[in-house]
């Protein structure tokens, strides 16, 4: 359907929060994957606004449409802006850098180019649906040049930006050949927000550094005159909805079938993450595999199930991780399992909320072990759903979820003897020191919402 084309609310990402299905898997939209559209669908849904994006297929720009009560701006990426903008640039370069290495960026020129060129096609359009002293809300490392090429058509709008990621040390992001520019694109933004305040500070360091620009506490003081505001905001999920669905009979009921068809006796551990290196998903398994090699545990006590939703598949670096994965968990069930007891029940696929719902309530212990990583909502995903207070939850101190759940078991993904430890330890806890641990994690995750987030960003932001 369409609809009004300018508002006085715009949230900008890479991705509409819908994708759309092509002709030939049956037409319409789907959820699109990704922590950032679970976070920011609420906060559109109560703030109104258009949101512009991606709809993630080449299907040509169109007005302004409304689907499922939103108001969507789709933007065209030709298939050279997803191999050079979107697999090269952002996924290539910009993501492995900002993760600390984990894999090697590549600098190419022409994927530069090519980033410029379509932050450039998103700063027009919003620049177009923008209504005159419009908030404009960026998301993410994928437009961090739109700030400053919106603030120069549209100075009369309020300019925010969230970065979902990690922001990296000054002695990474200086390998960029593009920093000074990057630096500049962010500080057209009246307020850059961080999901930890070691980003913020990094961010800070760097406009210090490079830019020459005086900073006093968390205010960049721009040489003309201008300030720019650099915080952290830990984001967070909408907790009361998730409760609920968690709550539902429907859910409840799944719950008990997949406990019976899977676990029956067993300890049942859960991962669940976009198939990406960064989330340290072969050392789980390889703990996993490991415990039982020891005799600490059995086939017969514990089952490893571990979800992995498809993700940037052309990216080699993505191809590869998912080879490695898959050869793990064949060699772990090969080796370990036998007729009827599969140590490792593997998905390649990703499922409707109900049914991530109906498994975090299945599983005694969430293991969530990246190696870097922005927050990670599936952590307080997995904490919203146990309504009961029970289950445990093993969480990487590289994860920014890690500075709020601090009753989690906390590992070093990098140390396996230390994810060993861990995964037993959370496997045999006393029930009531789980449920103490559980009730405390509820607590901090009822309490910053994401309600509270966009809340506090958009109070600042307009301050
Ligand atoms: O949270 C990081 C992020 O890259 C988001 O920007 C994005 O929505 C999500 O992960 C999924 O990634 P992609 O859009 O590349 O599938």
């Amino acid at each position: 359907m369409a609809a009004s084309s300018t508002s006085s609310f715009v949230v900008v990402a890479n991705r509409l929060p819908v994708d759309r299905v092509p002709e030939s898997e049956g037409s319409g939209f789907r959820p699109s994957p990704g922590g950032l559209v679970t976070a920011l669908e609420p906060v559109l849904r109560s703030h109104g606004g258009i949101w512009i994006g991606w709809p993630g297929s080449s299907l040509g720009d169109d007005d302004v449409f409304e689907a499922d009560g939103l108001k969507l701006k789709p933007i065209e990426l030709s298939d050279q802006d997803v191999e050079q903008y979107y697999e090269g640039m952002s996924n290539g370069t910009l993501w492995p850098l900002y993760h600390d290495v984990v894999a090697k960026p590549a600098f190419r020129r022409e994927w530069w180019d090519a980033y410029v060129q379509v932050n450039r096609r998103f700063a027009e359009t919003t620049a177009r649906c923008a209504a005159h002293g419009a908030v404009v809300w960026v998301q993410d490392y994928q437009l961090q040049l739109v700030p400053a090429m919106l603030r120069e058509m549209r100075p009369d709008v309020t300019i925010g930006f969230f970065l979902h990621i990690p922001f990296p040390p000054s002695e990474l992001f200086k390998q960029l050949p593009w920093r000074d520019q990057i630096l500049k694109g962010l500080l057209g933004a009246d307020l850059v927000g961080f999901q930890r305040p070691g980003g913020a500070a990094n961010f800070a360091r760097l406009v210090r550094l490079r830019q020459g620009h005086k900073t006093h506490r968390d205010k960049i003081l721009l040489g003309d005159g201008r300030q720019v505001a650099a915080r952290a905001y830990p984001i967070s999920i909408d907790f009361q909805r998730l409760e609920q669905l968690a709550k539902s009979q429907s859910v409840m009921a799944r719950t008990e079938e997949i406990c019976r068809e899977i676990g029956g006796d067993r300890r049942i551990l859960l991962g669940v993450d976009r198939l990406d290196y960064t989330k340290g998903i072969r050392q789980r398994l390889r703990a996993f595999g490991e415990l039982i090699v020891d005799g600490a545990i059995s086939v017969d006590d514990a089952v490893f199930v571990q979800v992995a939703s498809p993700s940037r598949e052309r990216v080699q670096q993505y191809v590869e991780v998912r080879e490695d994965i898959e050869r793990w968990v064949g060699r772990i069930n090969g080796n370990l399992g036998r007729i009827g007891r599969q140590p490792v029940h593997y998905v390649h696929s990703s499922y409707p909320r109900e049914e991530m719902a109906a498994l975090f309530q299945a599983a005694d212990v969430m293991v969530v072990t990246p190696f870097a990583d922005g927050m990670n909502l599936v952590a307080k995903e997995y904490v919203t759903c146990r309504h009961k207070n029970d289950g445990a939850l093993v969480l990487s101190e590289f994860a920014g979820a890690s500075d709020e759940l601090k009753q989690a078991f906390l590992v070093n993904p990098h140390d396996i003897n230390g994810l060993k430890e861990a995964m037993l330890a959370a496997m045999r806890a006393d029930p009531r020191d789980l449920s103490r641990r559980m009730r405390a994690m509820r607590k901090q995750v009822r309490e910053h919402d994401i309600t509270a987030w966009a809340n506090a960003f958009l109070a600042d932001l307009a301050a």
